[in-house]
């Protein structure tokens, strides 16, 4: 009820069985406040089961609003008493129902003062205030501030903080709330309290609240402008150990910032707060963000490479909201992408600069599109700016984030560099301390450019991935080649026709002898590329074509250079043809791409029954693998031809194949059973025919990287260690026992998590029958030596539920049992429900719907204790109409199991319903 006129009531269409009255909110129904929020003065007196909170707001009629109800949004509140300019009110003169509290007949301005009573220990939602492992903390995006106080819980309603937390002083020594810290006091009984004050306005839901047994790390930041900042990591005292690479990214983040994009911190004081019960990965809240124990804890023993790179990108993720996010905020929660699709965009520009970006780039473009492409294909597709909702946490999506980045990203190509920076400073000029929308940046960057987005915007109200089918003409006489583009978007829900966008494709000619650059015939669409041997065709209509001149032969096209947009390419590329691009391309997301394209043709063929896998072709692609890693291995690692410190990293992506989702997004009709043997066969073939290869660079990045000496999480050193690692997978499927050494020897000497976890997932992977008990031992032996340590024992949970073998199920039903398991920890339904759902897609989908049951139980269960995350879990089945039979109808007769339950969340009720929607 953040708005009388906001939410209307409809019955959706849904399948009979769930037949339920539920609220949409619309876009076009967005009203501004009713009232303003000044000020607000909380007062928190924390117990377990009985948390009193006392909240004084400064209220002042909004002019611009017609309305004179002032109607609060609150969730699961006991209301004590409720006060105007001090003077208790009666019940008679309110109204209070599940979703608020409504006020009428009010001055102009008034001062409002609310007690509330709340129980944070039997929160396990983890949206409010909520207490797990002994320790208080706060989450209140979107919407969870209601669940602490009634409020004007929306964006745009901004207002001045101020918190004082009341607690035990020996349970919990440590109070922390937004801004600076003001001052503190012991009480007489045992407690103390602490009061903050944050001078910034601010939403809701960037308010935050921690009291805990907590011990700091400390640095400091000297800003631009001279001005130091205090920088504090808290975590429990056992986790000190692990704090210094979240610390060090953090002192990254802040500096690059401030080069990048002019902006500079604004307090004295940054906070991070580790906590294991969390259901994102981390938020930002003014001055205190509070971070997943798995997003900000690092270190070399505990934590693999993937772990440190994680750390990295989500600090300077939510350090960077700090502007894009709180400085200038989001209007209502449709414009999310505002805050998110721009600063995943900025994080994903900071990792690309302190690592290697192509190797970045090539691992979000597989996230895309696997997942966020299967996303736009299924039923809950929505534009990055969705037009209605019925519960906003199934909106934090991949579209949203991904896309939204992208569709960023394409500005910035479009701009260019400068002119997206002018256009990025006249945002924050314009709007710091607003709530805005996805048209105020547009417009900011239109006016800071003086170029038209006109038809850029579409980007934004239009679902669906666009598809572009490029054909090719060569005249061997004229030497013209010409290429024709066709550009089509499929039906999404509520959107059957789309309009043609604007797509930047990145391209260039390929020959024997690199790029060639030769003139183009329709110049008025092709803007000149930075790099002189590119074009960037911009693709506006339904059809266009573009002519190159005077070409010596046919050459072969590098399309959607360093994936230019967010789109699915098809172009007829011949197996020749995709060896050219890997040999003679300088673009490492095309080379990446080729072979990415040419495994799925040998995929593609053996699903349909054709054994391409084994023919001269297939074995042309083996040995243009072995080809590549000998080079490699010649030069030691460093292919100065393209990228001199990242190739192995590169080379380690390519050899790993596409991954079960992308390969499942690229067929019509989902097969599984004959996909997964198609990818069972190239990668048996892959390793038996490369074993010498591999062999040789395995022991070769071994002993280059103990040259190296001390672990390092820097890019170089992950690039080597991700292609040993990748080498030791293959040999230990490459059916040989003698190889079984190689793993067992690295388990055991491995001095960093990396190497450990990479040895013992490849022997619980290994199909050898002598690999079994080897691989058990190992198991037993990683959980004794790592019980104590959550975050480990969630990796060895989740490994073994991705594990290959055929009773992945079995023990994933054994382990729910396990002391180590927490069904009330989102980290671990993610390691172990998450990890066999979507890190197992093979045994998911069990010809007997025996993964789909575990699926829909587990959702039935989590759904009365922690709607996000049943919510989030549920995504894989989503995506049935995709899969033949019997998967198609198991998949939806697990949905409709579900369906059935009574009082379902409004989580799991909008995506259930829109799956079974007709
Ligand atoms: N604001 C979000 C966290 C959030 C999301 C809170 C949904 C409540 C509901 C935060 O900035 C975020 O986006 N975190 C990401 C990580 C990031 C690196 C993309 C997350 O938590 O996964
Ligand atoms: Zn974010």
């Amino acid at each position: 009820m953040t708005d009388e006129t906001n939410v209307s009531s409809v019955s959706s269409s849904v399948p009979s069985s769930v037949s339920k009255e539920t609220n949409v909110t619309y876009l076009k129904d967005y009203q501004p406040p009713a009232f303003f929020i000044d000020t607000t003065d909380l007062s928190f007196d924390l117990q377990a089961d009985k948390t009193v909170v006392h909240s004084r707001l400064a209220i002042r009629k909004n002019p611009q609003s017609s309305s004179d109800m002032l109607a609060l949004d609150g969730e699961g509140l006991q209301l004590q008493s409720i006060a105007i300019d001090g003077k208790l009110l009666e019940e008679s003169s309110y109204q209070l129902n599940d979703s608020g509290l409504c006020l009428s007949a009010l001055p102009k301005k008034f001062v409002l003062e609310i007690e509330t009573v709340i129980d944070p220990a039997k929160n396990l939602t983890l949206e409010g205030l909520y207490l797990s492992d002994g320790m208080y903390c706060t989450q209140c995006e979107a919407e969870g501030f209601r669940r602490i106080t009634y409020y004007l819980d929306r964006p745009d309603v901004m207002s001045v903080f101020t918190t004082k937390i009341t607690a035990d002083a020996a349970a919990y020594p440590v109070l922390l709330s937004n801004g600076n810290f003001l001052e503190s006091g012991e009480c007489d009984d045992g407690r103390h309290w602490a009061l903050w004050s944050d001078p910034f306005r601010k939403p809701a839901y960037l308010f935050a609240l921690v009291a805990g047994n907590l011990q700091s790390v400390d640095d400091s930041f000297k800003t631009m402008s001279g001005r130091n900042v205090a920088l504090k990591i808290y975590v429990e005292t056992k986790d000190l150990d692990k704090c210094d690479h979240a610390m060090q990214s953090l002192k990254n983040s802040m500096k690059w910032d401030e080069e990048v994009y002019g902006r500079e911190y604004d307090l004295d004081l940054f906070m991070i707060v580790a906590v294991d019960f969390f259901n994102m990965g981390a938020m930002e809240n003014k001055g205190l963000n509070i971070f997943n124990t798995s997003c900000v804890l690092a270190n070399p023993l505990t934590q693999s490479d993937m772990a440190f790179q994680r750390v990295e990108a989500v600090v300077a993720h939510e350090y960077f909201h700090n502007w894009s996010g709180n400085r200038v905020t989001c209007r209502d929660w449709f414009q999310l992408s505002l805050k998110e699709g721009f600063t995943v965009f900025r994080d994903a520009s900071f990792s690309a600069d302190m690592n290697s970006p192509t190797v970045k780039r090539v691992e979000d473009v597989s996230l895309l599109r696997s997942a966020q492409f299967a996303e736009d294909g299924g039923p809950m597709a929505h534009p990055i700016r969705p037009e209605s909702y019925m519960e906003i946490s199934n909106f934090y999506t991949l579209t949203i984030y991904e896309k939204g980045a992208e569709v960023i990203r394409m500005m910035h190509q479009l701009l260019g560099a400068e002119k997206f920076r002018a256009g990025s400073d006249l945002y924050f000029k314009r709007h710091d301390g607003q709530a805005v929308t996805c048209e105020d940046f547009v417009l900011a960057m239109e006016a800071a450019s003086g170029v038209d987005l006109t038809q850029f915007r579409l980007w934004y109200s239009q679902s669906g991935t666009p598809v572009l089918d490029v054909a090719e003409s060569w005249d061997a006489v004229t030497g013209d080649y010409t290429l024709t583009i066709d550009q089509s978007c499929p039906p999404t829900p509520g959107q059957n026709d789309k309009a043609p966008l604007i797509i930047p494709m990145q391209m260039a000619l390929v020959s024997d002898a690199g790029l060639q650059a030769v003139p183009c015939e329709s110049l008025k669409n092709t803007v000149a590329a930075s790099d002189s041997n590119d074009y960037m065709l911009s693709v506006t209509q339904a059809k266009q074509s573009w002519c190159f001149k005077g070409l010596a032969s046919k050459p072969v096209p590098s399309l959607l250079r360093g994936f230019s947009a967010p789109v699915k390419l098809n172009f007829a590329y011949s197996l020749e043809d995709l060896l050219q691009l890997l040999a003679n391309d300088n673009d490492g997301f095309v080379r990446w791409d080729a072979t990415q394209r040419y495994a799925m043709q040998m995929i593609e063929a053996h699903v349909d029954g054709s054994q391409l896998i084994d023919s001269v072709l297939g074995a042309k692609a083996v040995k243009a693998l072995g080809q590549a890693l000998t080079v490699l291995i010649e030069q030691g690692f460093k292919d100065e031809r393209w990228q001199p410190n990242y190739d192995a990293a590169l080379l380690a992506e390519k050899l790993r194949l596409p991954g079960y989702q992308y390969v499942l997004e690229q067929f019509e009709s989902i097969d599984i059973r004959a996909i997964e043997s198609a990818i069972d066969t190239l990668q048996q073939a892959l390793a038996s025919q490369l074993k010498t290869v591999l062999l040789t660079a395995y022991s070769n990045l071994a002993k280059q990287l103990a040259a190296l000496g001390e672990y390092s999480p820097h890019a170089d050193h992950i690039a080597l260690r991700s292609l040993k690692n990748t080498c030791l997978a293959y040999l230990m499927r490459a059916q040989d026992s003698t190889l079984l050494s190689l793993a067992v020897d690295q388990y055991q000497s491995a001095n960093n998590m990396t190497d450990q976890a990479s040895a013992l997932a490849a022997l619980v992977n290994c199909p050898l029958a002598d690999a079994e008990s080897q691989a058990q031992n190992c198991l037993d032996q990683f959980y004794t030596q790592w019980s104590h340590e959550s975050l480990v024992v969630n990796q060895w949970l989740r490994v073994q539920a991705a594990s290959d073998k055929p009773n992945a199920l079995q023990r994933v039903e054994h382990l729910m049992q396990h002391d180590a398991y927490d069904n009330t920890n989102p980290n671990k339904v993610r390691s172990l429900i998450g990890g066999f759902c979507m890190g197992n897609i093979a045994q998911f989908h069990a010809d007997d719907g025996s993964g789909y049951d575990l699926l829909a139980d587990e959702v039935i269960r989590l759904d009365s204790l922690n709607p996000q995350l049943a919510s989030r879990l549920l995504t894989p089945l989503t995506q049935w109409r995709r899969f033949a039979t019997p998967q198609s109808e198991l998949m939806r007769a697990a949905l409709k199991r579900i369906a059935d339950v009574d009082s379902l969340s409004a989580d799991v009720f909008e995506v259930v319903s829109k799956s079974c929607a007709d």
